[in-house]
């Protein structure tokens, strides 16, 4: 019988390494080992060789950081998706991708399942369990975190360490990690309490707003339809946009959050974040969808932006509901076309400017000087109207009653 072949999603960390040399034992089988380039930077330094080392048979790394920027981030920018009103997703974000790569490279290679490095209380199993049943319903999953013999990090490192398995001795750092181009997620160590604010040493990219410089940077952004198209004038890919933003930010101190979050499986956990790039962008898009957006849709799409950002958090980025409401995102951002400048200072981001060939603002209607073309008289009539139901109703119980 021939040898059975599974696809590892792999980061060449403790786990996924571990797991390889686990895998292949466990199951006599060809380990072949796959990693997307998000921009995880240092991560992907030697993989190829750690990889052989620890076992694999083949090796895949793919560099999908324009595919991901541009097929995948700037349609949650689009539809300015933020989960619970703040976090810009990056890694809920990237795991479809990845997961898509890993079915693609599985079905091609005619492996026999595939393997994730998730653990069993996150959210990172669920995006990329219901990415591969979505994109390769006969595949068989397989998640060796959830069952296997080790109890923690020493035990694995233990295992590594017999096994001959290259793990990188960097400092130890207390913290997991998970990094692409939209953001860092920063978890565990000290931050698991909630009462004490991150140690600095926690925020791997971000200048303290406190040491930033003293001269703020200014930055301009181009949109078209709702994709950012130019940076202070300049057109660039996707790719270089989000890392030259990326780097400003990061000096001025830009991005850093701390949420407590509910995850899909229903624990509440505390997670530290730091997206310059991300939080630049939404507000810039935002901000000029409030200048060129009626009042009904910018409201309609508040809604929908919620919903999808719920969507992308669950893990159901391959699904039904996601693409329809993408296509009412699309609808609004027919648009979305024109300039937005900020002021980067310390950890602020301070609006200089907007506008828009498509702007409906009207500075006749808004100014309150001599100029203004606004027909004041109409307003009694619409408030007459406007607020009958509750003069109506103040009249019938007696206003007392009403108020209180
Ligand atoms: N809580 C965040 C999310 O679910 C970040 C997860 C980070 N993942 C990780 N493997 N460290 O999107």
């Amino acid at each position: 019988m021939p040898k059975q072949k599974i696809v590892v999603a792999y980061s060449g960390g403790l786990d996924t390494s571990v797991m390889v040399k686990w895998l292949s034992e466990k199951y006599d089988a060809d380990i072949i080992t796959v990693t997307g380039d998000l921009g995880q930077k240092a991560e992907l330094e030697g993989l190829r060789e750690k990889a052989m080392q620890t076992g694999a048979a083949k090796f895949y790394q793919v560099d999908l950081r324009e595919e991901f920027i541009t097929e995948y981030v700037w349609k949650a920018l689009k539809a300015g998706a933020l989960y619970e009103g703040t976090y810009p997703m990056a890694t809920a974000i990237g795991r479809p991708l990845l997961a898509k790569l890993v079915a693609d490279i599985a079905l091609a290679e005619g492996a026999d399942m595939v393997a994730h490095g998730c653990t069993g209380k996150g959210n990172d199993q669920v995006r990329f369990e219901v990415g591969i049943q979505t994109l390769a319903p006969h595949m068989k999953i397989i998640a060796p975190l959830r069952t296997w013999e080790f109890k923690s990090r020493e035990e694995e490192m233990e295992y590594a360490f017999e096994h001959k398995i290259p793990v990188k001795a960097k400092k130890d750092s207390p913290y997991s990690i998970d990094e692409n181009l939209w953001g860092i997620a920063i978890e565990c160590g000290i931050l698991e309490d909630p009462t004490m604010s991150p140690p600095e040493d926690a925020y791997q990219i971000t200048t303290n707003p406190k040491d930033a410089p003293d001269e703020s940077a200014f930055v301009s952004i181009t949109f078209e339809k709702g994709i950012p198209v130019k940076l202070n004038g300049v057109s660039m890919t996707g790719t270089e946009l989000v890392s030259e933003l990326n780097n400003t930010g990061a000096a001025h101190g830009i991005g850093r959050l701390d949420n407590i979050e509910n995850r899909v499986v229903g624990i509440k956990s505390r997670e530290v974040y730091e997206a310059p790039a991300a939080t630049i962008l939404h507000k810039a898009h935002t901000e000029l969808e409030k200048l060129i957006l009626d009042k009904d849709t910018f409201r309609a799409k508040q809604d929908i932006s919620n919903k999808v950002a719920n969507l992308i958090y669950d893990g159901l980025w391959f699904s039904p509901l996601f693409k329809s409401l993408m296509a009412f995102v699309d609808a609004t951002q027919e648009n979305i076309t024109g300039e937005v400048i900020l002021e980067l200072y310390k950890g602020n981001l301070i609006i200089q400017s907007r506008e828009s060939a498509y702007s409906l603002y009207s500075k006749e209607l808004a100014t309150y000087t001599i100029e203004d073309s606004f027909d004041h008289s109409a307003s009694e009539g619409f408030l007459k109207i406007y607020g009958l139901p509750y003069k109506t109703m103040s009249i019938i119980a007696g206003r007392k009653e009403v108020l209180v």
